[in-house]
């Protein structure tokens, strides 16, 4: 038997408890963002996925903050449409939930948090050299469905630690890459550690 949410009638609080606690687990985007006088902005959101590759694009959902007023990362992706997206892997995901804190703009999380930061190729934020994953973006779409701001990113260049992913054939080695993922809120996350497989159909 099952229960049934109305999730129509119920939008807001209660349905992201329900739906960001059952779809899981999802991955985290840490994102570094720049303002118009060049301030780093670093914030984790893992409203986030990759949703194809041409072009290479993802997806981030940076809300309003409580007062109305877009969170930093949202606003600078408006302003600027530059960003460097992270994952993180268990050494780095204490310091990536350290950015979530809500800083004045203008204040720059991954000094707070203890990152290192190197420039980027492409874009004007900067990477974050502790993170094994660094993706170079510019934003293509920025739409709004009543609360919800998608914020569509076009990929740009890949940072990957040497070791994860093979330079000719660009297939990852998940025994040396272990991003960590959302669980729910307010602390819970998880490890891709715990793996399995099955043969596709066919096979
Ligand atoms: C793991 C994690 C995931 C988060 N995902 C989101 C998200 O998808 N959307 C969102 O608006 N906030 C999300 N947050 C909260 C933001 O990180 C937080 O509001 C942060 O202060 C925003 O920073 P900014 O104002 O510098 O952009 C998340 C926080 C954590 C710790």
């Amino acid at each position: 038997m099952s229960l049934r949410f109305d999730l129509a009638a119920n939008a807001g609080g209660r349905a992201y408890r329900l739906l960001a606690g059952l779809v899981v687990p999802r991955p985290i985007a840490l994102v570094t963002t720049v303002d118009a006088a060049g301030r780093v902005n670093a914030a984790p959101f893992s409203f986030f996925n990759v949703m194809g590759v041409e072009p290479p694009i993802a997806v981030l959902a940076p809300a309003d903050r409580d007062d109305g007023t877009p969170k930093d990362t949202a606003a600078n992706l408006m302003a600027n449409g530059e960003c460097v997206i992270h994952l993180c892997d268990e050494p780095v995901a204490a310091r990536m939930v350290e950015c979530s804190r809500a800083l004045p703009p203008g204040e720059d999380e991954t000094r707070r948090a203890g990152f290192a930061v190197r420039p980027s190729e492409i874009v004007r934020p900067p990477v974050i050299v502790d993170c094994p994953v660094a993706l170079e973006g510019r934003v293509l779409d920025v739409r709004r469905y009543g609360e919800n701001r998608l914020v569509v990113v076009e990929l740009l260049l890949a940072h990957v630690r040497e070791g994860v992913a093979d330079p000719a054939t660009w297939k990852v080695d998940h025994s040396a890459y272990a991003p960590v993922g959302r669980l729910n809120s307010p602390d819970g996350y998880l490890r891709t550690t715990d793996r399995f497989r099955i043969a596709p159909p066919g096979a």
